[in-house]
């Protein structure tokens, strides 16, 4: 003898049996609570520094090749690519380690002190055109490049208006 099962299941019940996220998810709530999820679940901070200082190595490691380049007024095509490329996974992956500490450690709090260090970021980005592009400035740039990474050491360190 088969038994029928009839529910009557209130809204609230339904809600409570099915998880929430079928019952009104927005595509970009969804999108960001996946991303948190990933930053949360799969990268602890350890990782984060480490990327981070890695990028850090990277970019002034690259910049000092592509100056010393402009410098000896080297028209070395090869050494130009190397350099941009290996600066640019640096960046990268200061940003990738910066924003991932910025989710971990700081719950994506925007301090001065981090809005501070992307404004590095993005002169340190736009910096590498004039080191290519204006050779005769090659001493200039070097102690530019020495200040701004220093200033960023700075701001992580010391945390102005925090
Ligand atoms: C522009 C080049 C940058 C340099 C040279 C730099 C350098 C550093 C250094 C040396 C540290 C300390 C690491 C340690 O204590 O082990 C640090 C920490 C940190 N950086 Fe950067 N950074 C840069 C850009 C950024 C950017 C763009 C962001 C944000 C998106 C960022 C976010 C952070 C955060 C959140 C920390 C952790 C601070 C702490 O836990 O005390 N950084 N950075």
């Amino acid at each position: 003898m088969c038994r029928i099962i009839t529910t009557n299941w209130s809204s609230q019940e339904s809600k409570s049996y099915f998880p929430p996220r079928l019952s009104s998810p927005s595509i970009a709530a969804s999108v960001k609570l996946s991303a948190n999820g990933f930053f949360l679940k799969f990268m602890n901070p350890q990782v984060y520094y480490l990327l981070h200082i890695t990028g850090g190595l990277l970019v002034f490691l690259s910049y000092g090749l592509l100056i010393a380049r402009s410098w000896l007024s080297d028209d070395n095509r090869s050494l130009r690519k190397f350099g941009g490329l290996m600066a640019g996974i640096g960046l990268f992956l200061i940003l990738l380690g910066g924003f991932g500490l910025l989710a971990r450690v700081y719950q994506n709090q925007w301090y001065p002190w981090v809005i501070l260090k992307l404004v590095i970021w993005v002169i340190l980005g736009g910096l590498i055109a004039l080191i290519n592009r204006k050779p005769g400035l090659s001493k200039v740039w070097y102690w530019v490049t020495l200040f701004l990474g220093l200033t960023a050491a700075w701001a992580a360190y010391f945390k102005p208006g925090m």
